[in-house]
């Protein structure tokens, strides 16, 4: 048996590594705060003065370490704060479910119009679906967080979409799990029509929602230059 020695020094170092970690993981739960809040401003705006609430969910998600680690080896990352930034821009991530597909761009314009919002990525898996039949509005932006030690610019990942295809989507990813990517084609074929019916049913709620309550004054118009890459 190899005994491996560990000398007071290995100890704080690593000591000091899991600091520097934990350190920079609470930047990223400041910046998904920073976020959630705006969102749920826009929200109670929304309801208050227009009588109208374009949010059915929000949730969100810190990448566990394990998971970061794993995508540091997978991508081949250099494990430097810098680069990992740089690198992995969905350690914090948000969702907002929305009724309409007209309330996702409308949520999307009003955050990334934001003064303090720099958006670096947007993929708009709306208008162009995955070849699975995948649809989201995805936007990297960056918000900065105000701490003691300066300012910091942290990506968050959010993820824009409907009911229906919050509904796909989660199926489909349990789906994926249960068979390790392996989907035999039948099922991959079905997920495909769903997301299609997924896709015709918004349509349809929207109409419906439209005569039922006539189109909604419309809002401020985004201020924007957008990266925009599908
Ligand atoms: P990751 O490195 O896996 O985060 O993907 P990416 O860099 O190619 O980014 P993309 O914007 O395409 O996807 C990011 C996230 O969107 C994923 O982590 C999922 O949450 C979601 N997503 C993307 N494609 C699919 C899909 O086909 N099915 C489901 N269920 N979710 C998806
Ligand atoms: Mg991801």
């Amino acid at each position: 048996m190899t005994t491996i020695e560990v000398s007071e020094d290995d100890i704080s170092q690593a000591k000091e590594l899991r600091d520097q970690f934990q350190r920079f993981l609470r930047g990223y739960e400041f910046g998904m705060r920073e976020v959630e809040t705006k969102i749920s401003i826009l929200r109670d705006e929304f309801l208050h003065d227009h009588d109208y609430n374009p949010i059915e969910h929000v949730t969100s998600r810190l990448k566990t370490p394990d998971s970061i680690v794993e995508k540091i080896a997978r991508k081949g990352i250099e494990p430097d704060f810098e680069r990992i930034r740089d690198e992995i821009t969905d350690i914090a991530g948000i969702r907002v479910t929305c009724s309409f597909v007209t309330d996702v761009y409308q949520l999307f314009d009003l955050l990334t119009a934001q003064d303090d919002i720099t958006v670096r990525v947007v993929k708009d898996y709306i208008a162009q679906p995955k070849a699975n039949g995948y649809r989201s509005l995805h936007a990297i932006i960056e918000v900065p967080v105000f701490l003691s030690t300066g300012q910091l610019c942290i990506p968050v990942e959010v993820q824009f979409r409907t009911i229906a295809m919050d509904f796909w989507a989660s199926l489909e990813h349990k789906i994926h799990y249960k068979f390790q990517g392996q989907v035999p084609g039948h099922l991959v074929d079905s997920l495909t029509d769903a997301a299609h019916a997924a896709g015709e049913l918004d349509a349809r709620m929207e109409r419906i929602h439209r005569e039922a309550h006539g189109t909604r004054p419309a809002l401020p118009a985004p201020i924007d230059p957008r990266i925009v890459e599908v």
